[in-house]
């Protein structure tokens, strides 16, 4: 007994000292390191993580950093509700602040306190512990005593995900989802349906993914003629999507999920060829694109459609927005549809300045998908195509097609959220394209533009800029076909966006932002993530 307590005390001595370090990415807003000379925290496999009792929300986030901790420093912490003076991170959520996603993180010799003004604020501080941490198995990590005090600046951190170019099993959605929390991502758009394929089970419309989810084959590189005769596809079944939605919440993610029309929607019509203007037939697209086969705005039956799907649709995602697409949607079908053009008729809609007699059939079909959603609690999301014609009231404009979507939407009193392509859209080429095995989009978004991105535009009043909710980084998946190549592209770009959407201008700047980016490619390596190592070579380079 005694020989063997002295042997574990001699192995814990011998162990070398690591210090913890809080330049961390996203940069909290003030580190204060405490006087130099006062003793840090020192972490120990006796230290415990506690929370406050009965908070079975702060317990999640505590069995969260212990996995963290687990990872990071090869520690296995116990956790309890019993407050403790000493040898404790202790997890709490009462902090008062306007920002529920503040939080304080205080470190002393005894204790490391993480107070958020929320459960959410309370897991930016984790995260924030999270990255501080070496990544070193078996060593004694010194925290320095420090006060931080940290709060995104943007309610709005987004990051989406296109399965419906590539499907991808659900597992690697829970991977991605790891992804956006290591980087204080609090929202994920779902992009589930499109043209070539829909992947979401609807129980009242089984055809579509029956019929819907997996197409005949893929065409091959940049192709448009070709055609891998490889089947591909798969879709999410409700217990899968609830079991995801849950995972994410636990992360303090919401899921925004995305039905886009009334385009995109041929992978739809080849269970349900009715609701096209044509009637079909229709089979899943295996070219990229757009179709020009949309859903019929004409016809009574394409609106019951509608509610059905995004009936249970909401009752699978609890987000009060839900993203109903309406971008790219070619008019030529309903020119020529005389249920469309009937359709316009009994609206009495014409063509003016404000758009065409087309693009007001739209606005009706959105309008119409929004006052269903309504009656659920629900509001929508559209890509800033929505504006023509006019946006149904309420609607959220997410600006792809540059900014100006989201400066008439902030100006006419809707919020927006921006995710305009030439610094947002991930699937663009890093920088050298000769880099990317697998060609892409050839327009080049390297990490130092996504870093410079501003969202909220000089023009606007500072009662408009409250309409800007925040940014997001899309990444559209027609040539990303594997998990570790959707990482690939993210990595380190996600980083750069965090600063965006979490920092202060003034706390930015880019060069800082990559020295810290080391620590946090060291991160991406403990947990396996394939990343774009050229990026940091770079900057080495320079
Ligand atoms: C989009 O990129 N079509 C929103
Ligand atoms: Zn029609």
């Amino acid at each position: 007994m005694f020989i063997s307590a002295l042997a574990i005390l001699a192995g814990c001595t011998s162990k070398p000292t690591t210090t913890a370090n809080y330049d961390v990415v996203p940069r909290p807003q003030s580190i204060e390191i405490q006087d130099p000379g006062t003793k840090g925290f020192v972490l120990k496999p006796s230290t415990k993580i506690t929370y406050a009792q009965g908070d079975s929300v702060l317990r999640r986030n505590a069995e969260l950093l212990a996995e963290y901790v687990k990872q990071m420093v090869g520690l296995d912490l116990e956790i309890t509700d019993k407050p403790l003076k000493n040898n404790a991170i202790a997890l709490s959520a009462t902090l008062q602040n306007d920002n529920p996603e503040a939080y304080e993180l205080t470190v002393t010799s005894k204790l490391i306190t993480i107070d958020g003004a929320s459960a959410a604020g309370n897991f930016y501080g984790i995260q924030t512990l999270r990255k501080s941490m070496p990544v070193q198995q078996d060593c004694l990590v010194e925290f320095p005593s420090v006060v931080i005090a940290d709060q995104p600046r943007f309610a709005y951190r987004g990051t989406h995900f296109d399965t419906a170019r590539h499907f991808f099993p659900a597992d690697s959605i829970k991977e991605y989802i790891d992804i956006l929390a290591l980087h204080n991502v609090n929202r994920f758009h779902w992009h589930l349906t499109d043209d070539q394929g829909w992947h979401i089970e609807i129980k009242s419309r089984p055809e579509l993914v029956e019929k819907g989810a997996v197409r005949k084959g893929t065409m091959v590189g940049t192709d448009f003629g070709s055609n891998d005769s490889i089947p591909h596809g798969g879709y999410y079944t409700h217990e899968q999507v609830r079991d995801i939605v849950k995972y994410a919440a636990d992360r303090h993610i919401t899921i925004i999920p995305e039905i886009d029309m009334p385009g995109h929607m041929q992978g739809a019509l080849c269970a349900y060829p009715e609701l096209g203007c044509t009637g079909g037939p229709y089979e899943v697209w295996m070219r990229w694109g757009i179709s020009k086969d949309v859903l019929c705005a004409g016809n009574d039956s394409t609106y019951a459609f509608i509610e059905d799907v995004l009936g249970e649709l909401a009752d699978l995602f609890p987000s009060e927005l839900i993203h109903i697409g309406g971008d790219e949607c070619p008019k030529a079908r309903w020119q020529e549809c005389p249920k469309c053009q009937a359709k316009i008729k009994e609206l009495g809609l014409k063509t003016d300045e404000n758009g065409t007699a087309e693009q007001k059939l739209q606005s009706h079909f959105m309008k119409y998908a929004s006052d269903y959603l309504a009656t659920k609690g629900r509001r929508i999301i559209g890509w800033d195509e929505i504006l023509e014609g006019g946006a149904a009231p309420g609607a959220t404009i997410m600006s792809w097609r540059g900014t100006k979507g989201a400066m008439a939407a902030a100006k006419s009193g809707h919020d927006a959220i921006l995710t305009p392509a030439q610094y947002c859209y991930f699937d663009y080429v890093q920088a050298d394209p000769t880099d990317e095995q697998l060609l892409s989009y050839a327009t080049m978004l390297p990490i130092e533009t996504v870093y410079s991105f501003e969202p909220i535009d000089t023009t606007l009043t500072a009662e408009e800029a409250k309409h800007i909710l925040g940014a997001q980084a899309n990444l559209w998946c027609e040539y990303i076909p594997t998990l570790s190549y959707a990482e690939y592209k993210l990595l380190p770009r996600l980083a750069a966006m965090s600063e965006v959407q979490w920092c202060e201008p003034n706390n930015k700047d880019f060069d800082q932002f990559m020295t810290r980016m080391r620590h946090m490619a060291e991160i991406y390596d403990a947990a396996g993530y394939n990343y774009a190592k050229f990026a940091f070579n770079q900057q080495d380079a320079q």
